[in-house]
């Protein structure tokens, strides 16, 4: 006699938590289509389906890889159409020069979007979610903090995390994903405050765990489910923030310390007015949040890259072990200048930003009636440039599926390269990003070797592509194998 299996009641337990907060999430995404207005205009608008009114095809984009669900819908319509996702019409566009115009040229007419419920996460105030004065004044802060000339002082900084990190792999099983988030999460701290003491990175670090497992859930704000967790830690990482920036307020005088919070701290616009607190914070939330979890999916990937290409491999660690024996050896610090030398590994990390596409799309939102590619777009209405239906066409990368960093020994055509955006909006941490990639591989590719565990094919969207499970792999050290 089998006991009544408590795990099917507790799987139809939550196959109704999932139905209820999937049928919650689509009335939150009501909601947001309620602001965009609605249009009959048939004869321009752009071919293409809009699946059933308010679930449009959103089950369609979340239950298939997004890869699939553009590549029907391109083959079937052409580079431009239209569907309905998250509860909007929406248009997407897979042609290089359209997605110019809609990011670039005529960026104007083309605002910004995100669902509510990702805006009261990061911070209604960060520049992400903003158009025209506020958005460029807060951009030339952040862009100024992570320009090359800013960020070359703090290579040794980062070197010194990838120092304190390597070691604790050795001779063990990790979890990829999670080590790489905790590696861009430290740098991502350095970079926000910079070395400044005055913070608690512990307490910091655990309210980001809990908004981030909220923010890739269901906006279903009941007590016990993430997304309420979430919105508790937000309200906590606010506090606490602001206790930091009214600690530097007081203490720094005109100092305000280092890190972008030292940036906006001394801003002062033509009326010498200061940011206000939440300005600040929301922003210092926003640039953490943008600038971990995105970093941490690359570097996985690009194991994950190494690994499979043994040759690759080979080379990277050649042109690491290159830079310079003294350095491996502890003698002295890598330099800004060793990582200008290192071209056949930022080729790779080229082609893993291409390859694996993080951020396989963008979202705008059409502010009046535009025309694009000669159809209509109603105002209101959604435009989506799908990065990573660029980054695998065959017109512009030859057999794209294929991991080749060579392609990029000659520059990509115009406006078909776009892992960090285009225009306005682009990200202002891809020399950042770049950097700590670098760092870490030139210490790691000729001190360790990987081997993945258990079954290595697979992706998985935790928002961003993954390999399955985070990429388990179990690190050993390399040096004493090859002096065999
Ligand atoms: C490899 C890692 C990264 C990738 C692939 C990436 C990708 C992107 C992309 C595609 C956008 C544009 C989104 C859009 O147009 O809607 C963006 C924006 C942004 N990124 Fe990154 N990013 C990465 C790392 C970082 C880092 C390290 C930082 C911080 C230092 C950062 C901060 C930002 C910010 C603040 C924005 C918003 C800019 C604006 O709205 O004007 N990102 N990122
Ligand atoms: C953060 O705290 C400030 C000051 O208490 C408040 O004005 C602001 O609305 C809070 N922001 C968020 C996103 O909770
Ligand atoms: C690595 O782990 C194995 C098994 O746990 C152990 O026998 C070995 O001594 C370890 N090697 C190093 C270098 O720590």
């Amino acid at each position: 006699m089998q006991p009544p299996s408590p795990p099917s009641a507790i799987t139809l337990l939550s196959s109704f938590l999932f139905l209820l907060s999937l049928l919650w999430s689509f009335f939150l995404f009501f909601q947001w289509r309620q602001r965009c207005h609605h249009h009959h205009h048939h004869k321009l608008l752009p071919p293409g389906s809009m699946g059933w009114p308010y679930l449009g095809e959103t089950l369609k984009l979340y239950t298939q890889s997004p890869n699939t669900f553009f590549s029907t819908r391109q083959k079937r319509y052409g580079i431009i159409f239209k569907t309905h996702i998250l509860g909007c019409p929406s248009v997407m566009i897979s042609r290089p020069e359209a997605a110019r115009a809609v990011l670039v040229s005529q960026a104007h007419l083309f605002k910004p979007t995100y669902p509510p419920s990702k805006e009261i996460m990061i911070g209604p105030e960060a520049l992400f979610f903003h158009q025209g004065d506020y958005h460029s004044m807060l951009k030339k802060l952040v862009q100024s903090t992570f320009l090359p000339s800013t960020i070359r002082g703090s290579v040794s900084e980062i070197e010194q995390i990838v120092l304190k990190f390597l070691p604790t792999w050795d001779n063990t099983t990790i979890n990829t994903l999670e080590q790489m988030k905790r590696f861009a999460f430290e740098v991502a701290m350095l970079s926000a405050f910079g070395g400044g003491w005055d913070i608690d990175k512990e307490r910091i670090k655990h309210l980001y765990q809990c908004l981030e497992k909220g923010y890739n859930s269901m906006p279903f704000n009941l007590p016990g489910t993430p997304f309420h967790s979430a919105m508790k830690a937000r309200t906590l990482l606010n506090e606490t923030l602001i206790r930091v920036i009214q600690n530097r307020r007081e203490s720094n005088g005109e100092d305000q310390g280092g890190g972008l919070l030292g940036v906006l701290l001394r801003h002062k616009d033509d009326n010498l007015n200061h940011l206000t607190d939440s300005q600040v914070a929301d922003n210092i939330i926003g640039v953490i949040f943008a600038a971990h979890d995105t970093t941490a999916s690359v570097l996985t990937w690009i194991l994950k890259y190494l690994h499979d290409h043994g040759h690759l491999l080979d080379a990277v660690t050649k042109e690491q072990e290159g830079i310079g024996r003294e350095i491996l050896e502890g003698k002295r610090g890598l330099t800004w200048e060793d990582t200008r030398r290192m071209p056949l590994t930022s080729r790779v990390i080229q082609e893993t930003l291409r390859t694996s596409s993080i951020v396989s799309f963008t979202f705008r939102e059409a502010v009046e009636e535009v025309e694009l590619e000669g159809y209509i777009i109603p105002k209101g209405w959604k435009v989506l440039p799908l990065f990573r239906t660029i980054h695998h066409s065959p017109d512009f990368f030859p057999h794209p599926q294929k991991f080749d960093p060579s392609r990029f020994e000659v520059p990509p055509r115009p406006n078909t390269y776009m892992p960090f955006g285009n225009g306005v909006h682009s990200c202002p941490g891809s020399e950042l990003a770049k950097l700590e990639i670098l760092v870490l591989l030139h210490h790691l590719t000729p001190t360790y070797r990987w081997k993945v565990v258990g079954d290595d094919e697979g992706i998985q969207y935790c928002p961003f592509p993954v390999p399955k499970r985070g990429l388990p792999i179990s690190v050993t050290a390399r040096i004493n194998k090859t002096k065999l």
